[in-house]
């Protein structure tokens, strides 16, 4: 077996292992937590359909991995429409977006990732798309040029991105719904552990589950890697059944810790209590000494450590919670003697 590398567990761009060999929800039964958002997006459905109107334009925010891209699959399934999936960064030019739209069937649902990053000019076609269910297109060259006015079939945007921050006014005020995604509980994730190993013909005991949910940063995404690699452990061990050992022996080797901590987390927050005695530390710096993107701090690491009470932002950057203060130091003291220890066993 070749030894999966902790480091691929947090980087948590999508991959092919994601979609194939796993369970992905298709309807709202199968999508599990999120509760106080499904209860109401199932009325909206279901007001729709009633209707036999388009839903109105949807926004969703949230980490990578919670699972945007997989809810607009579900609406559109629940909503009984066409599923259009594109992404904001392949939409280069306003030509592109015009083909896409111009091509969309009454009710049909456009999913567009990432969509903070579309370009100006681009975003701009969307508002009166949005709105209007029609495009301004200029036809011919300088003095002969026109603007004509291209109707659209009505249709519902659901747009997914990572930065709250980052997308503009006028576009985000033209979404009827805006929904954040928030982590999930070990609870709704260790359901979905259960629902994966079921799927993939594993049994596992609910303990088991439940350690995995612990252990999962709040993210589906890191349940569903995390089982895939017991699944490997359980083969070569022998195991029948997914059981506590199988799961926390995974665990070890992946280097996730009791509180669900990897090794970029442990290296982000060692970082900021001995290199800059607690904080504030600017995420560039810290970007620096742990090796990582700006990116995937500020998308992966730091939402979830914030989300523990772990660190705290403020304008003069990161600072170690006050209260975790001990705790870490214990908690870092500890793996530098363990890694003392490993030396010295070499
Ligand atoms: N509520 C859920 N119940 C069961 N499985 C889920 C749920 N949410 C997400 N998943 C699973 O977790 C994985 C990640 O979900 P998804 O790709 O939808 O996340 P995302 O928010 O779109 O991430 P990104 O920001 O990287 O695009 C998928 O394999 C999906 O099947
Ligand atoms: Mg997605």
């Amino acid at each position: 077996m070749t030894m999966p590398n902790p480091f691929e567990i947090l980087n948590l761009q999508e991959a092919v292992e994601d979609r194939a060999l796993s369970f992905d929800p298709s309807l709202f039964d199968q999508y599990l937590g999120q509760e106080a958002i499904k209860e109401k997006l199932k009325v909206y459905v279901q007001a729709c359909k009633m209707r036999e109107e388009p839903l109105d334009h949807l926004l969703l925010f949230g980490p990578p991995g919670l699972g945007k891209t997989t809810l607009a699959r579900v609406m559109a399934k629940e909503l009984d429409v066409g599923f259009r999936i594109t992404s904001a960064p392949v939409i280069e030019r306003t030509g592109d977006l015009v083909a896409i739209l111009s091509s969309m069937q009454a009710r049909e649902v456009l999913f567009i990732d990432e969509i903070h990053r579309l370009p100006k000019n681009v975003e701009e076609i969307l508002y009166t798309a949005m709105e209007q269910f029609a495009v301004d297109v200029i036809i011919g060259q300088g003095a002969g040029a026109k603007s004509i006015r291209l109707p659209l079939q009505p249709f519902t945007l659901i747009g997914a991105t990572t930065k709250t921050g980052m997308l503009s006014a006028p576009l985000q005020t033209r979404f009827g719904i805006v929904e954040r995604l928030d982590f999930y509980t070990h609870d709704e994730l260790a359901s979905i552990a259960m629902q994966n190993a079921d799927f993939l013909g594993m049994p596992i005991v609910p303990e088991a589950a439940l350690e995995l949910g612990r252990r999962a940063r709040g993210t589906p995404r890191i349940v569903k890697r995390i089982l895939r690699r017991v699944r490997d452990v359980a083969q070569v061990k022998k195991h029948k059944i997914i059981d506590l050992e199988v799961v926390r022996y995974a665990l070890n080797f992946l280097d996730i810790d009791d509180d669900g901590l990897n090794k970029i987390d442990r290296l982000y927050l060692k970082a900021l209590l001995h290199d800059f005695d607690g904080g504030p530390a600017g995420v560039e710096t810290l970007a620096a000494m742990t090796g990582e993107d700006r990116d995937t701090l500020e998308d992966v690491v730091e939402p979830f450590l914030l989300r523990q009470g772990f660190i705290i932002k403020s304008p003069r950057g990161r600072q170690i919670a006050p209260k975790k203060i001990i705790m870490l130091r214990r908690k870092i003291l500890h793996e530098n003697l363990a890694e003392q220890q490993d030396l010295f066993n070499e």
